[in-house]
């Protein structure tokens, strides 16, 4: 099966973007194709500095691979790199319905976040997000929860397209897990952790011990003093057992168990410790790959032309059945 996706150089990675898709990208490598890029084109609709992109963007191929893919297997490159993703997205926004987008929650948020900048980019995301996976073809798109609309969106103009110009395309599923697919905002517990919310509210996968300690003691718990997971009653305390469990390995009802008659104090001492333990190997990898950039550049520049290959072999076909071949 061939999978794709991609994380936006927006900021420094968080381990909702880890717990959510990048967690799974790592088993998924050592049995299909993947293609893992970086979406620098789309992070391009909400405003940024040009002088720090390409920094930015370095820091999450790092990031990709300090936490575990393997370029060996895995195809990672920057999507701006490959034009062919943009060239689709315009072959897509001839078949795909104004409407559709309008009604995209994203879309909705961030230009309500972003008032000041409601540009068309910002509404046409997800049809250039539907041309990064369906010009390698991909079948499956290992994201978290807030992606599932866009996939929709996806399958939706596969479908158009297949009625319209023939079969081309198969519809690609959405992978998303049952737990860590929406890790919450360490500050509140109702809002997803973003990579654009005051740093305190996420664990980034780089952040120092005293960092990790710091943000998990000020995290938001709610009234009562038990350790228990509801997500109605209690979101913060079922957000840190969430994120505790998928990072230990073990199910909330026994951690429900050992901590029973303990504090949030208690608990979040043991978190903060299981956070700091996992996420060492990750910052050791990090720091060795940042003075390997010779060998980053290269990962990159390999995986552009293996991406490039498969995805001209679909544009041709692509213009064939539009009739943009003489
Ligand atoms: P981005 O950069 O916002 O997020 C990257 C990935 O992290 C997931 N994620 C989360 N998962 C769990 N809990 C959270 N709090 C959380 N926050 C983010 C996202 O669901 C995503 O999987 N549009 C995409 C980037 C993209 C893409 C694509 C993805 C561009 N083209 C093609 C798949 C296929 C995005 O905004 O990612």
């Amino acid at each position: 099966m061939r999978i794709v996706s991609g994380i936006q150089p927006t900021s420094q990675l968080h381990i909702g973007n880890y717990l959510g898709a990048i967690k799974q990208w790592i088993p998924l490598q050592e049995k299909n194709e993947c293609v893992f890029f970086i979406a620098d084109l789309h992070a391009l609709t909400v405003p940024y500095d040009p002088k720090k992109i390409q920094n930015s963007i370095k820091e999450t191929v790092v990031a990709y691979i300090a936490a575990g893919l393997n370029p060996e297997k895995a195809i990672i490159f920057v999507q701006s790199q490959v034009k062919e993703h943009t060239e689709l997205c315009w072959l897509f926004n001839t078949i795909c319905p104004i409407g559709e987008l309008q009604r995209m929650t994203q879309y909705k948020d961030k230009s309500k976040k972003f008032k000041e900048n409601i540009n068309a980019g910002l509404l046409d995301y997800p049809v250039l997000q539907a041309a990064d996976v369906l010009i390698y073809k991909g079948e499956g798109v290992p994201v978290g929860k807030d992606q599932e609309q866009h996939i929709e969106l996806m399958r939706s103009l596969a479908k158009k397209f297949n009625q319209k110009f023939g079969q081309t395309f198969k519809e690609p599923a959405s992978l998303i897990l049952k737990e860590g697919s929406k890790i919450m905002s360490l500050q509140d517990p109702k809002r997803k952790m973003s990579k654009s919310d005051e740093p305190k509210s996420c664990i980034f996968l780089f952040d120092s011990p005293e960092d990790i300690q710091k943000k998990v003691s000020s995290a938001q718990t709610d009234s009562g003093k038990d350790i228990i997971y509801n997500i109605t009653k209690k979101p913060g305390i079922s957000n840190l057992l969430t994120i505790y469990s998928l990072l230990n390995n073990k199910p909330i009802k026994k951690i429900e168990e050992d901590f029973k008659g303990k504090s949030y104090a208690e608990f979040k001492k043991s978190l903060a410790e299981i956070i700091i333990n996992y996420l060492e190997p990750f910052r050791r990898k990090q720091k060795e790959l940042l003075t390997r950039e010779v060998y980053v550049q290269e990962i990159l520049k390999k995986g552009q032309s293996r991406a490039q290959t498969i995805a001209q072999e679909t544009m041709k076909e692509v213009k064939d059945k539009m009739g943009l071949t003489g």
